[in-house]
């Protein structure tokens, strides 16, 4: 069966308006949603693989009056090589009738004044992996405008529903970096004189399909550490999962505002 008909039988025929990808330790938001939940392992074209932290299911259902699809985790490059591993889950979005997809992730931090536990509002990227998840496509739709990929109006509503919430929401530049390992302090001195505010391991190439499939882009960093080199406290996946949740809740709380705000 289709990977369509196989969500659309499970959780309904009602167009969906959003999709939000969550970021390594922020899985546990799909519990937020009330709908149905399907395990990747059950939908055709979604990554198998998991990383801990992630939860590999999706959930479709109501948040805060929004119909809305959760991924509660997602592939990344680093996993099986293939930068196109997520192109699934947004083709069965777009499908599904949404046109937003908002994208979150754990990041380390270039900036002071965006210590651990600080969101950050992706403004716009560097694709600092060399990869593109378009390669390879045929359609002429593959030379695709990455201007102002992440979306201006978009961007200006989630700054809106922070300032309501009285959350600090500063916007910054994504370095994407392949990974699994983390980046060298020399790296991290790069990124910084090319531009970056923060760098993580995914995202970038979810921005460019979702430009590719017509999507309006928004992206939220939680900011889990320093990035190499920045401070003394040592790195480690275990040490993003420990943070992550000092960012999840309030990231929590400026998604329901911003849907709530959407809803009307
Ligand atoms: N580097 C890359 N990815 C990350 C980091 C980091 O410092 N922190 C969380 N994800």
């Amino acid at each position: 069966m289709q990977t369509l008909d196989i969500i659309r039988r499970r959780c309904g025929n009602a167009p969906v308006t959003l999709g939000l990808v969550l970021g390594s330790g922020l899985g546990h938001l799909t519990d937020a949603v009330a709908g149905v939940a399907i395990d990747y392992a059950d939908l055709p074209g979604f990554p198998q693989a998991g990383v801990s932290g992630h939860r590999p299911r999706l959930v479709v259902g109501e948040l805060e009056g929004v119909r809305v699809a959760v991924f509660g985790g997602r592939a990344h490059y680093y996993e099986t090589g293939d930068p196109a591993a997520m192109r699934g889950p947004l083709e069965a979005l777009r499908g599904l009738g949404a046109d937003t997809l908002l994208l979150t992730n754990a990041a380390g931090s270039f900036r002071t004044d965006l210590p651990p536990g600080e969101l950050m509002l992706l403004a716009d990227h560097l694709n600092f992996s060399g990869r593109n998840p378009l390669i390879g496509e045929p359609s002429e739709a593959r030379f695709v405008n990455m201007t102002e990929a992440y979306d201006r109006p978009l961007r200006a509503e989630l700054a809106r529903a922070a300032a309501a919430e009285g959350i600090r929401l500063e916007e910054g530049v994504y370095a994407w970096y392949s990974g699994p390992s983390f980046e060298t302090p020399a790296e991290i001195r790069a990124l910084r004189t090319l531009g970056a505010d923060a760098v993580g391991m995914s995202t970038v190439p979810e921005v460019i399909l979702a430009r590719f499939l017509g999507l309006r882009v928004a992206a939220i960093s939680v900011i889990t550490n320093m990035a190499a080199g920045l401070s003394d406290e040592a790195i480690s996946h275990e040490h993003t999962k420990a943070m992550a949740p000092l960012g999840a809740a309030k990231l929590e709380r400026l998604l329901r505002r911003f849907l709530a705000a959407s809803a009307r």
